[in-house]
């Protein structure tokens, strides 16, 4: 009966040639290496976002008189299983950012942002952006007080433009301009709040949405990249590649449950560091927290911008890195790739990724001068790291042409 209905659906869809298409005779190389599952933990966690985010939507309020209840007693305490959504959707937020970061520095180390794959990277970077931009209007909805200020602290830090040596009067103005054109005012009021609130379930998800299914049709298109850094040809290699299903499908799948399990575990049993203590006190304009500082995803950053002493160059260098890192396509035209095949290359990702957990780090302890002094090294050892690509590429280049164009 069941095949007769399935066959009854084949014959007007075509799904079977469909699915043989996408998922037997696409292949992949088999030695593919443990951190090219981030790519597909990302897109399980962008799924679990979107499904206990509609959830949550059918019970918030967007208004500063209920926001607070609606988020911390109506969906925690009336609806049966509410708290689960919210745990999962505010657990999800920091496991989607953390996969996304280590989706970055797969793709760093492994150089996938090079020919052909620059569109991805490209897509992915705007991706990113995104992401940071949907959490950050996500962070203010349930009105509590690190919601409140934590808001108020990113919303102002355009206004450090005012910092600015010369042509202070513009610069002063444009950075007013955006502060409050970010707060939809002099204060965060019901205004910012309904703004936040249709960017993040509606324009910003539908965004992600179609930047996502873009980036999945030029990874498709570009062909995934191989760990030893060259490109397989299909026709005459095709002993290296492997059909995605079964071969990734079970491999991928399989580390999937890993990430699902230890992901319920925090949904479950270890929620204080996605749902923090301070947040359950309703938002008070008049009390400013102790502590405010950004979410952790966003303390490198922040570390970077506050160890720097003029609030201008700490507000460009934060904006430059975001900048260099859209442009490693450009920055890095070596002909080799991946940090297996490249040792310069290797010891500057590690370079790199220790001082971006350093900063991190930083961004969490007190602004102290010896933490400040310790904030611009490794923010210099940062740009150390985007400076030195074009060196190591010029001589990578000199070596590929010394062997006769052989890496
Ligand atoms: C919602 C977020 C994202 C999702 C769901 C996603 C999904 C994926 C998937 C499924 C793959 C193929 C498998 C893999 O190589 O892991 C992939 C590849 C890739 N992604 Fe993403 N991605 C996301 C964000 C990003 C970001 C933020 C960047 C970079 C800024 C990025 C850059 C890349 C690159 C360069 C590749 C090619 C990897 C290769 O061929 O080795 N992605 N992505």
């Amino acid at each position: 009966m069941l095949k007769k209905l399935l066959d009854w659906l084949d014959e007007r869809t075509h799904v079977k040639d469909l699915y043989r298409e996408q998922m037997i005779d696409y292949k992949v190389p088999k030695n593919l290496t443990f951190p090219y599952v981030f790519g597909v933990l990302a897109l399980i966690t962008f799924v679990i976002q979107i499904v206990s985010g509609v959830i949550l939507i059918m019970y918030y309020k967007p208004v500063m008189a209920h926001a607070f209840d609606s988020a911390n007693y109506t969906i925690m305490k009336e609806i049966s299983f509410g708290w689960l959504f919210r745990h999962i959707h505010a657990a999800g937020a920091n496991f989607f950012l953390a996969i996304v970061y280590l989706h970055m520095f797969t793709g760093i180390y492994y150089n996938a942002y090079k020919k052909p794959r620059e569109l991805v990277w490209i897509v992915g970077w705007v991706i990113y952006f995104t992401l940071l931009t949907t959490a950050l209007t996500g962070y203010l909805l349930p009105w509590g007080q690190l919601s409140y200020w934590g808001t108020v602290v990113t919303t102002e830090i355009p206004a450090s433009l005012a910092d600015a040596p010369i042509l202070k009067g513009i610069f002063t103005a444009i950075g007013e301009t955006i502060s409050i054109w970010m707060k939809g005012g002099y204060k965060l009021e019901d205004l910012a709040l309904g703004r936040f609130f249709g960017l993040h379930v509606l324009l910003l998800p539908l965004i992600l949405l179609g930047l996502v299914s873009i980036h999945l049709f030029l990874v498709r298109a570009a062909g995934i990249s191989n760990p030893e850094g060259y490109e397989i040809d299909k026709k005459s290699e095709s002993e290296k590649l492997a059909p995605f299903h079964p071969y990734i499908t079970l491999k991928e799948g399989a580390i999937a449950m890993w990430y699902l399990a230890l992901f319920f575990f925090f949904v479950f049993f270890n929620m204080s560091h996605f749902l923090p203590a301070d947040n359950f006190e309703p938002a008070d304009p008049l009390k400013t927290p102790p502590h405010i500082a950004p979410e952790w995803y966003l303390l490198g950053f922040y570390e970077v911008f506050r160890s720097i002493p003029s609030k201008f160059w700490g507000f460009v260098a934060f904006n430059l890195i975001l900048i260099l890192l859209l442009l490693l396509p450009v920055l890095d035209f070596s002909p080799l790739k991946s940090a297996r095949r490249r040792p310069l290359f290797f010891v500057m990702f590690l370079v790199f990724l220790f001082s971006s957990m350093i900063l991190t780090v930083l961004g969490t302890m007190a602004p102290t001068p010896t933490n400040a002094q310790l904030g611009m090294f490794f923010t210099f050892l940062v740009f150390l790291f985007f400076l030195s690509l074009p060196v190591i590429s010029f001589l990578e280049w000199g070596w590929y042409r010394a062997r006769g164009g052989k890496s």
